[in-house]
């Protein structure tokens, strides 16, 4: 099943589904990751938008989502946000000019994104070289214990969910020629982390330029 049509599928009940997690713990990293973002945001695979109350009211967001189900959730939480717009984009081919966005950020996202590196490439691309990308995300842990459970159950979590729970989001975001320049961990053995990194260019050397760009 692809991404596309696995999420149009739970896009219905997938705010229903995290909803105690959400209430518990998400919620409050949302707001210490996104409370003092500024300018220009790119938030890649914004699904039903939640973290679109976190933003602070000067920033001006660009969330995109290659499910346009999710992102119907999310034009409903927009509603009365000026500062926010919404797109179907595929994030491994995003249509933004290079050094675009002031900040690149995802959440939960790159464990469902068919090729991560590709999708930290583009957001290194569309990204400031004074600009900072920020992943909230869930990976495999540094605890050896729970990293083998994460092994063991990745093949299950991908037929029945399409997530890998075993990536190793680190070392996707060094591929893709990010600097770590923080990373925190969140909790469960360094399963969840926020991982803060800039992108390794200069202003009159891009990351690359050969895509076809169709927003400024
Ligand atoms: C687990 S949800 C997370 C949604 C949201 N960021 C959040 O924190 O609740 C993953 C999202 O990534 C989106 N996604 C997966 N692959 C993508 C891609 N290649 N381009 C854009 N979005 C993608 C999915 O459609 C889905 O909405």
């Amino acid at each position: 099943m692809s991404v596309i049509t696995k999420y149009n599928r739970i896009s219905y009940v997938y705010d229903l589904m995290e909803f105690m997690v959400e209430f518990l713990k998400f919620g409050k990293w949302r707001r210490l990751m996104l409370s003092d973002m500024g300018g220009r945001v790119l938030d890649m695979g914004v699904g039903t938008g939640k973290n679109l109350e976190y933003y602070p009211g000067d920033c001006t967001v660009v969330g995109i989502d290659i499910s346009p189900k999710m992102l119907e959730h999310a034009k409903k939480k927009a509603k009365g946000m000026d500062n926010v717009s919404l797109l179907v984009m595929d994030g491994e081919h995003l249509a933004f000019k290079d050094d675009s966005f002031d900040n690149v950020i995802t959440t939960f996202v790159l464990c469902s994104v068919p090729e991560p590196v590709h999708a930290l490439q583009e957001l290194q691309r569309v990204c400031k070289p004074q600009g900072i990308s920020t992943n909230l995300e869930h990976m495999r842990s540094e605890n050896a214990y729970i990293a083998f459970l994460e092994d063991v159950f990745n093949p299950v979590s991908t037929f029945f969910m399409g997530v890998n729970i075993n990536r190793r989001t680190i070392e996707n975001i060094k591929k893709a020629g990010l600097k770590v320049i923080e990373e925190r961990n969140m909790g469960l053995g360094n399963v969840f982390r926020l991982v803060r990194s800039r992108p390794k260019k200069t202003a009159s050397c891009p990351a690359s330029t050969d895509h076809v760009s169709q927003y400024s």
